[in-house]
């Protein structure tokens, strides 16, 4: 089975490609390369030492807003007799503070690039997509465990390309209630890396999330966490969050292929997360415990775009997936690090 997978060369990206190449897909990974580095195509094929799976692997480099290389990225799969059945949409842009001062440019990449994907599709026949989708979404939700009924209230522009998205497949689903098969997954928060150490998370300029700002200090990138508020409405004053392993993340979007191979056709909103919430306090113990690392920390104020708490109910993924989080908070700890420290550098 054939697999477009955009933006495939970023962290999340990346470690799909490698389960999807390990189950025997063809992989066509479409990036710009705009926030990625093209030694994790090197790295995968690195990996994949069995020939055989190495050659199912093609790379293109382009924009997702740019709607003729996607068409003949497709016409191309249909000349050579193996068009691609199922595309895993990831392509986008994803900090929510700069949305806050580029909206055009948010609104731009992540919703007119998708357009530009699903005429394309549609042109092509193509009807299967998992799409990237985010729990940033429920702003400022009143209750958590989050369920995905829960009501939809985005506080950024990040945030609200992602709704703009799902309301599209809304729409695209009911025209024609017959075709499209669509799984819109909607992430916490992905940490942690392959547990090789040959792939994981590498941001450009100094990271905006906890998780490789963590990992930068305890590499001495950098000099010392800032934490964004003790005076959330939590039990130690901290932002709590649902991290969950990257791995279990990709292979979420396994099981969702499988899902959606086996629907007649279907839209579905699922979160993919751990199911559990821990403040930034219980994770800078957990990865000085797991790793022997201090991570020297202030205080600072709240950051804009924030909330108190998030978390995850996931129940319908693990009933519709039949999948299930098996990667412990250590663990996440544990592969960061090692990526980090065989990596000091990122990709360099
Ligand atoms: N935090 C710090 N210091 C930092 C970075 C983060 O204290 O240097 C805190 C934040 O205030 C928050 C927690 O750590 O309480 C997690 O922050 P992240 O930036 O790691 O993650 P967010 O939950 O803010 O955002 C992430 C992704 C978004 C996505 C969202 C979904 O970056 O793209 O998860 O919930 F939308």
């Amino acid at each position: 089975m054939r697999v477009l997978l955009t933006g495939g060369a970023g962290f999340i990206g990346s470690h799909i490609a490698l389960l999807l190449l390990e189950r025997g897909y063809d992989v066509l990974i479409f990036d710009s390369f705009a926030n990625s580095s093209s030694n994790v195509i090197k790295r995968i094929e690195n990996f994949l030492d069995n020939k055989a799976l190495k050659y199912k692997l093609r790379v293109i480099n382009g924009d997702i807003r740019d709607k003729k290389i996607l068409e003949s990225i497709f016409s191309k799969c249909v000349k050579e007799n193996k068009p691609i059945e199922v595309v895993i949409h990831l392509a986008g842009v994803k900090s929510v503070v700069e949305s806050l001062t580029n909206p055009l440019y948010y609104w731009d990449v992540n919703v007119s690039g998708t357009l530009n994907l699903l005429l394309t599709m549609k042109e092509h026949q193509c009807y299967s997509l998992v799409f990237s989708s985010s729990a940033t979404i429920y702003g400022l939700s009143s209750y958590v465990p989050i369920l995905e009924e829960q009501k939809i209230s985005p506080i950024t522009p990040y945030g609200q390309t992602k709704v703009a998205v799902e309301n599209l497949f809304y729409d695209l689903y009911k025209s024609n209630v017959n075709l499209w098969k669509i799984c819109s997954l909607r992430y916490f928060n992905p940490v942690g890396a392959h547990p090789s150490g040959l792939i994981g998370e590498d941001p450009k300029g100094i990271p905006n999330n906890l998780f490789p700002f963590i990992t930068q200090v305890a590499i001495g990138r950098q000099k010392t966490l800032s934490i964004y508020g003790d005076d959330w409405e939590t039990k130690d004053g901290s932002g709590i969050r649902d991290y969950i392993h990257i791995i279990d993340l990709a292979e979420g979007h396994l099981s969702s292929i499988d899902y959606l191979n086996t629907s007649e056709s279907c839209l579905e909103f699922i979160n993919l997360g751990s199911g559990k919430g821990y403040s930034v306090f219980q994770i800078i113990r957990q990865f000085e415990l797991s790793t022997g690392c201090r991570i020297p920390f202030s205080i600072e104020s709240r950051r804009d775009g924030d909330v108190a708490v998030s978390y995850a109910d996931i129940s319908k993924a693990k009933r519709l997936l039949s999948w299930t989080p098996k990667r412990s908070l250590e663990q996440m700890c544990l592969d960061g690090w090692n990526w980090q420290m065989k990596n000091p550098n990122g990709y360099g």
